[in-house]
């Protein structure tokens, strides 16, 4: 019944959670185990630039991007090998998260969405965040928010 298993993870403790859901269900149905988290943009304007080169600053900000997403990612991965999955699927894609992560599951055919209920967001009190909120009314597999 559960061929592919797509997490959604954002770097925050309740996407690990959420991965830790995940690769327990991926090992239990011996499915295929994918975890995608959706990076910004990153748009280095002309102003950005002169300040750089102005303060002598080298490397580019992409760099500091990529280290944060390499190293959600790499969370994620930790959790699904205490599950005994050497090697989920890993993706990053850009743009808005809820449609990124729900256009990323139809593509790909996944059988269930498992996400936190919340992520990196600071509102006190919701119980329930906007990218997980969205995706449960846009997707039209299955979603799972872990609690
Ligand atoms: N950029 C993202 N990439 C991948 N997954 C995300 C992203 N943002 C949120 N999620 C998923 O949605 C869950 C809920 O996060 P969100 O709705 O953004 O709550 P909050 O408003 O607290 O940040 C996260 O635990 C994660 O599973
Ligand atoms: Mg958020």
């Amino acid at each position: 019944m559960l061929k592919k298993i797509l997490c959604a993870v954002d770097g925050s403790d309740y996407a690990l959670k959420a991965a830790e859901f995940a690769s327990d269900l991926a090992a239990r149905y011996g499915a295929e185990l994918t975890f995608l988290t959706v990076s910004k943009e990153l748009k280095v304007t002309e102003e950005v630039k002169r300040f750089m080169h102005a303060e002598h600053l080298t490397g580019s900000p992409q760099y500091v991007l990529d280290e944060m997403t390499d190293r959600v990612l790499d969370q994620a991965r930790e959790r699904a090998k205490t599950h005994g999955i050497a090697k989920p699927k890993t993706e990053v894609k850009t743009g808005h998260p809820a449609r990124a992560i729900v256009s990323y599951a139809e593509r790909t055919g996944a059988d269930v969405i498992v996400m936190g209920s919340r992520g990196m967001g600071d509102f006190e009190g919701l119980l329930l965040g906007s990218v997980s909120h969205k995706v449960s009314s846009m997707a039209k597999c299955t979603c799972i928010t872990v609690k």
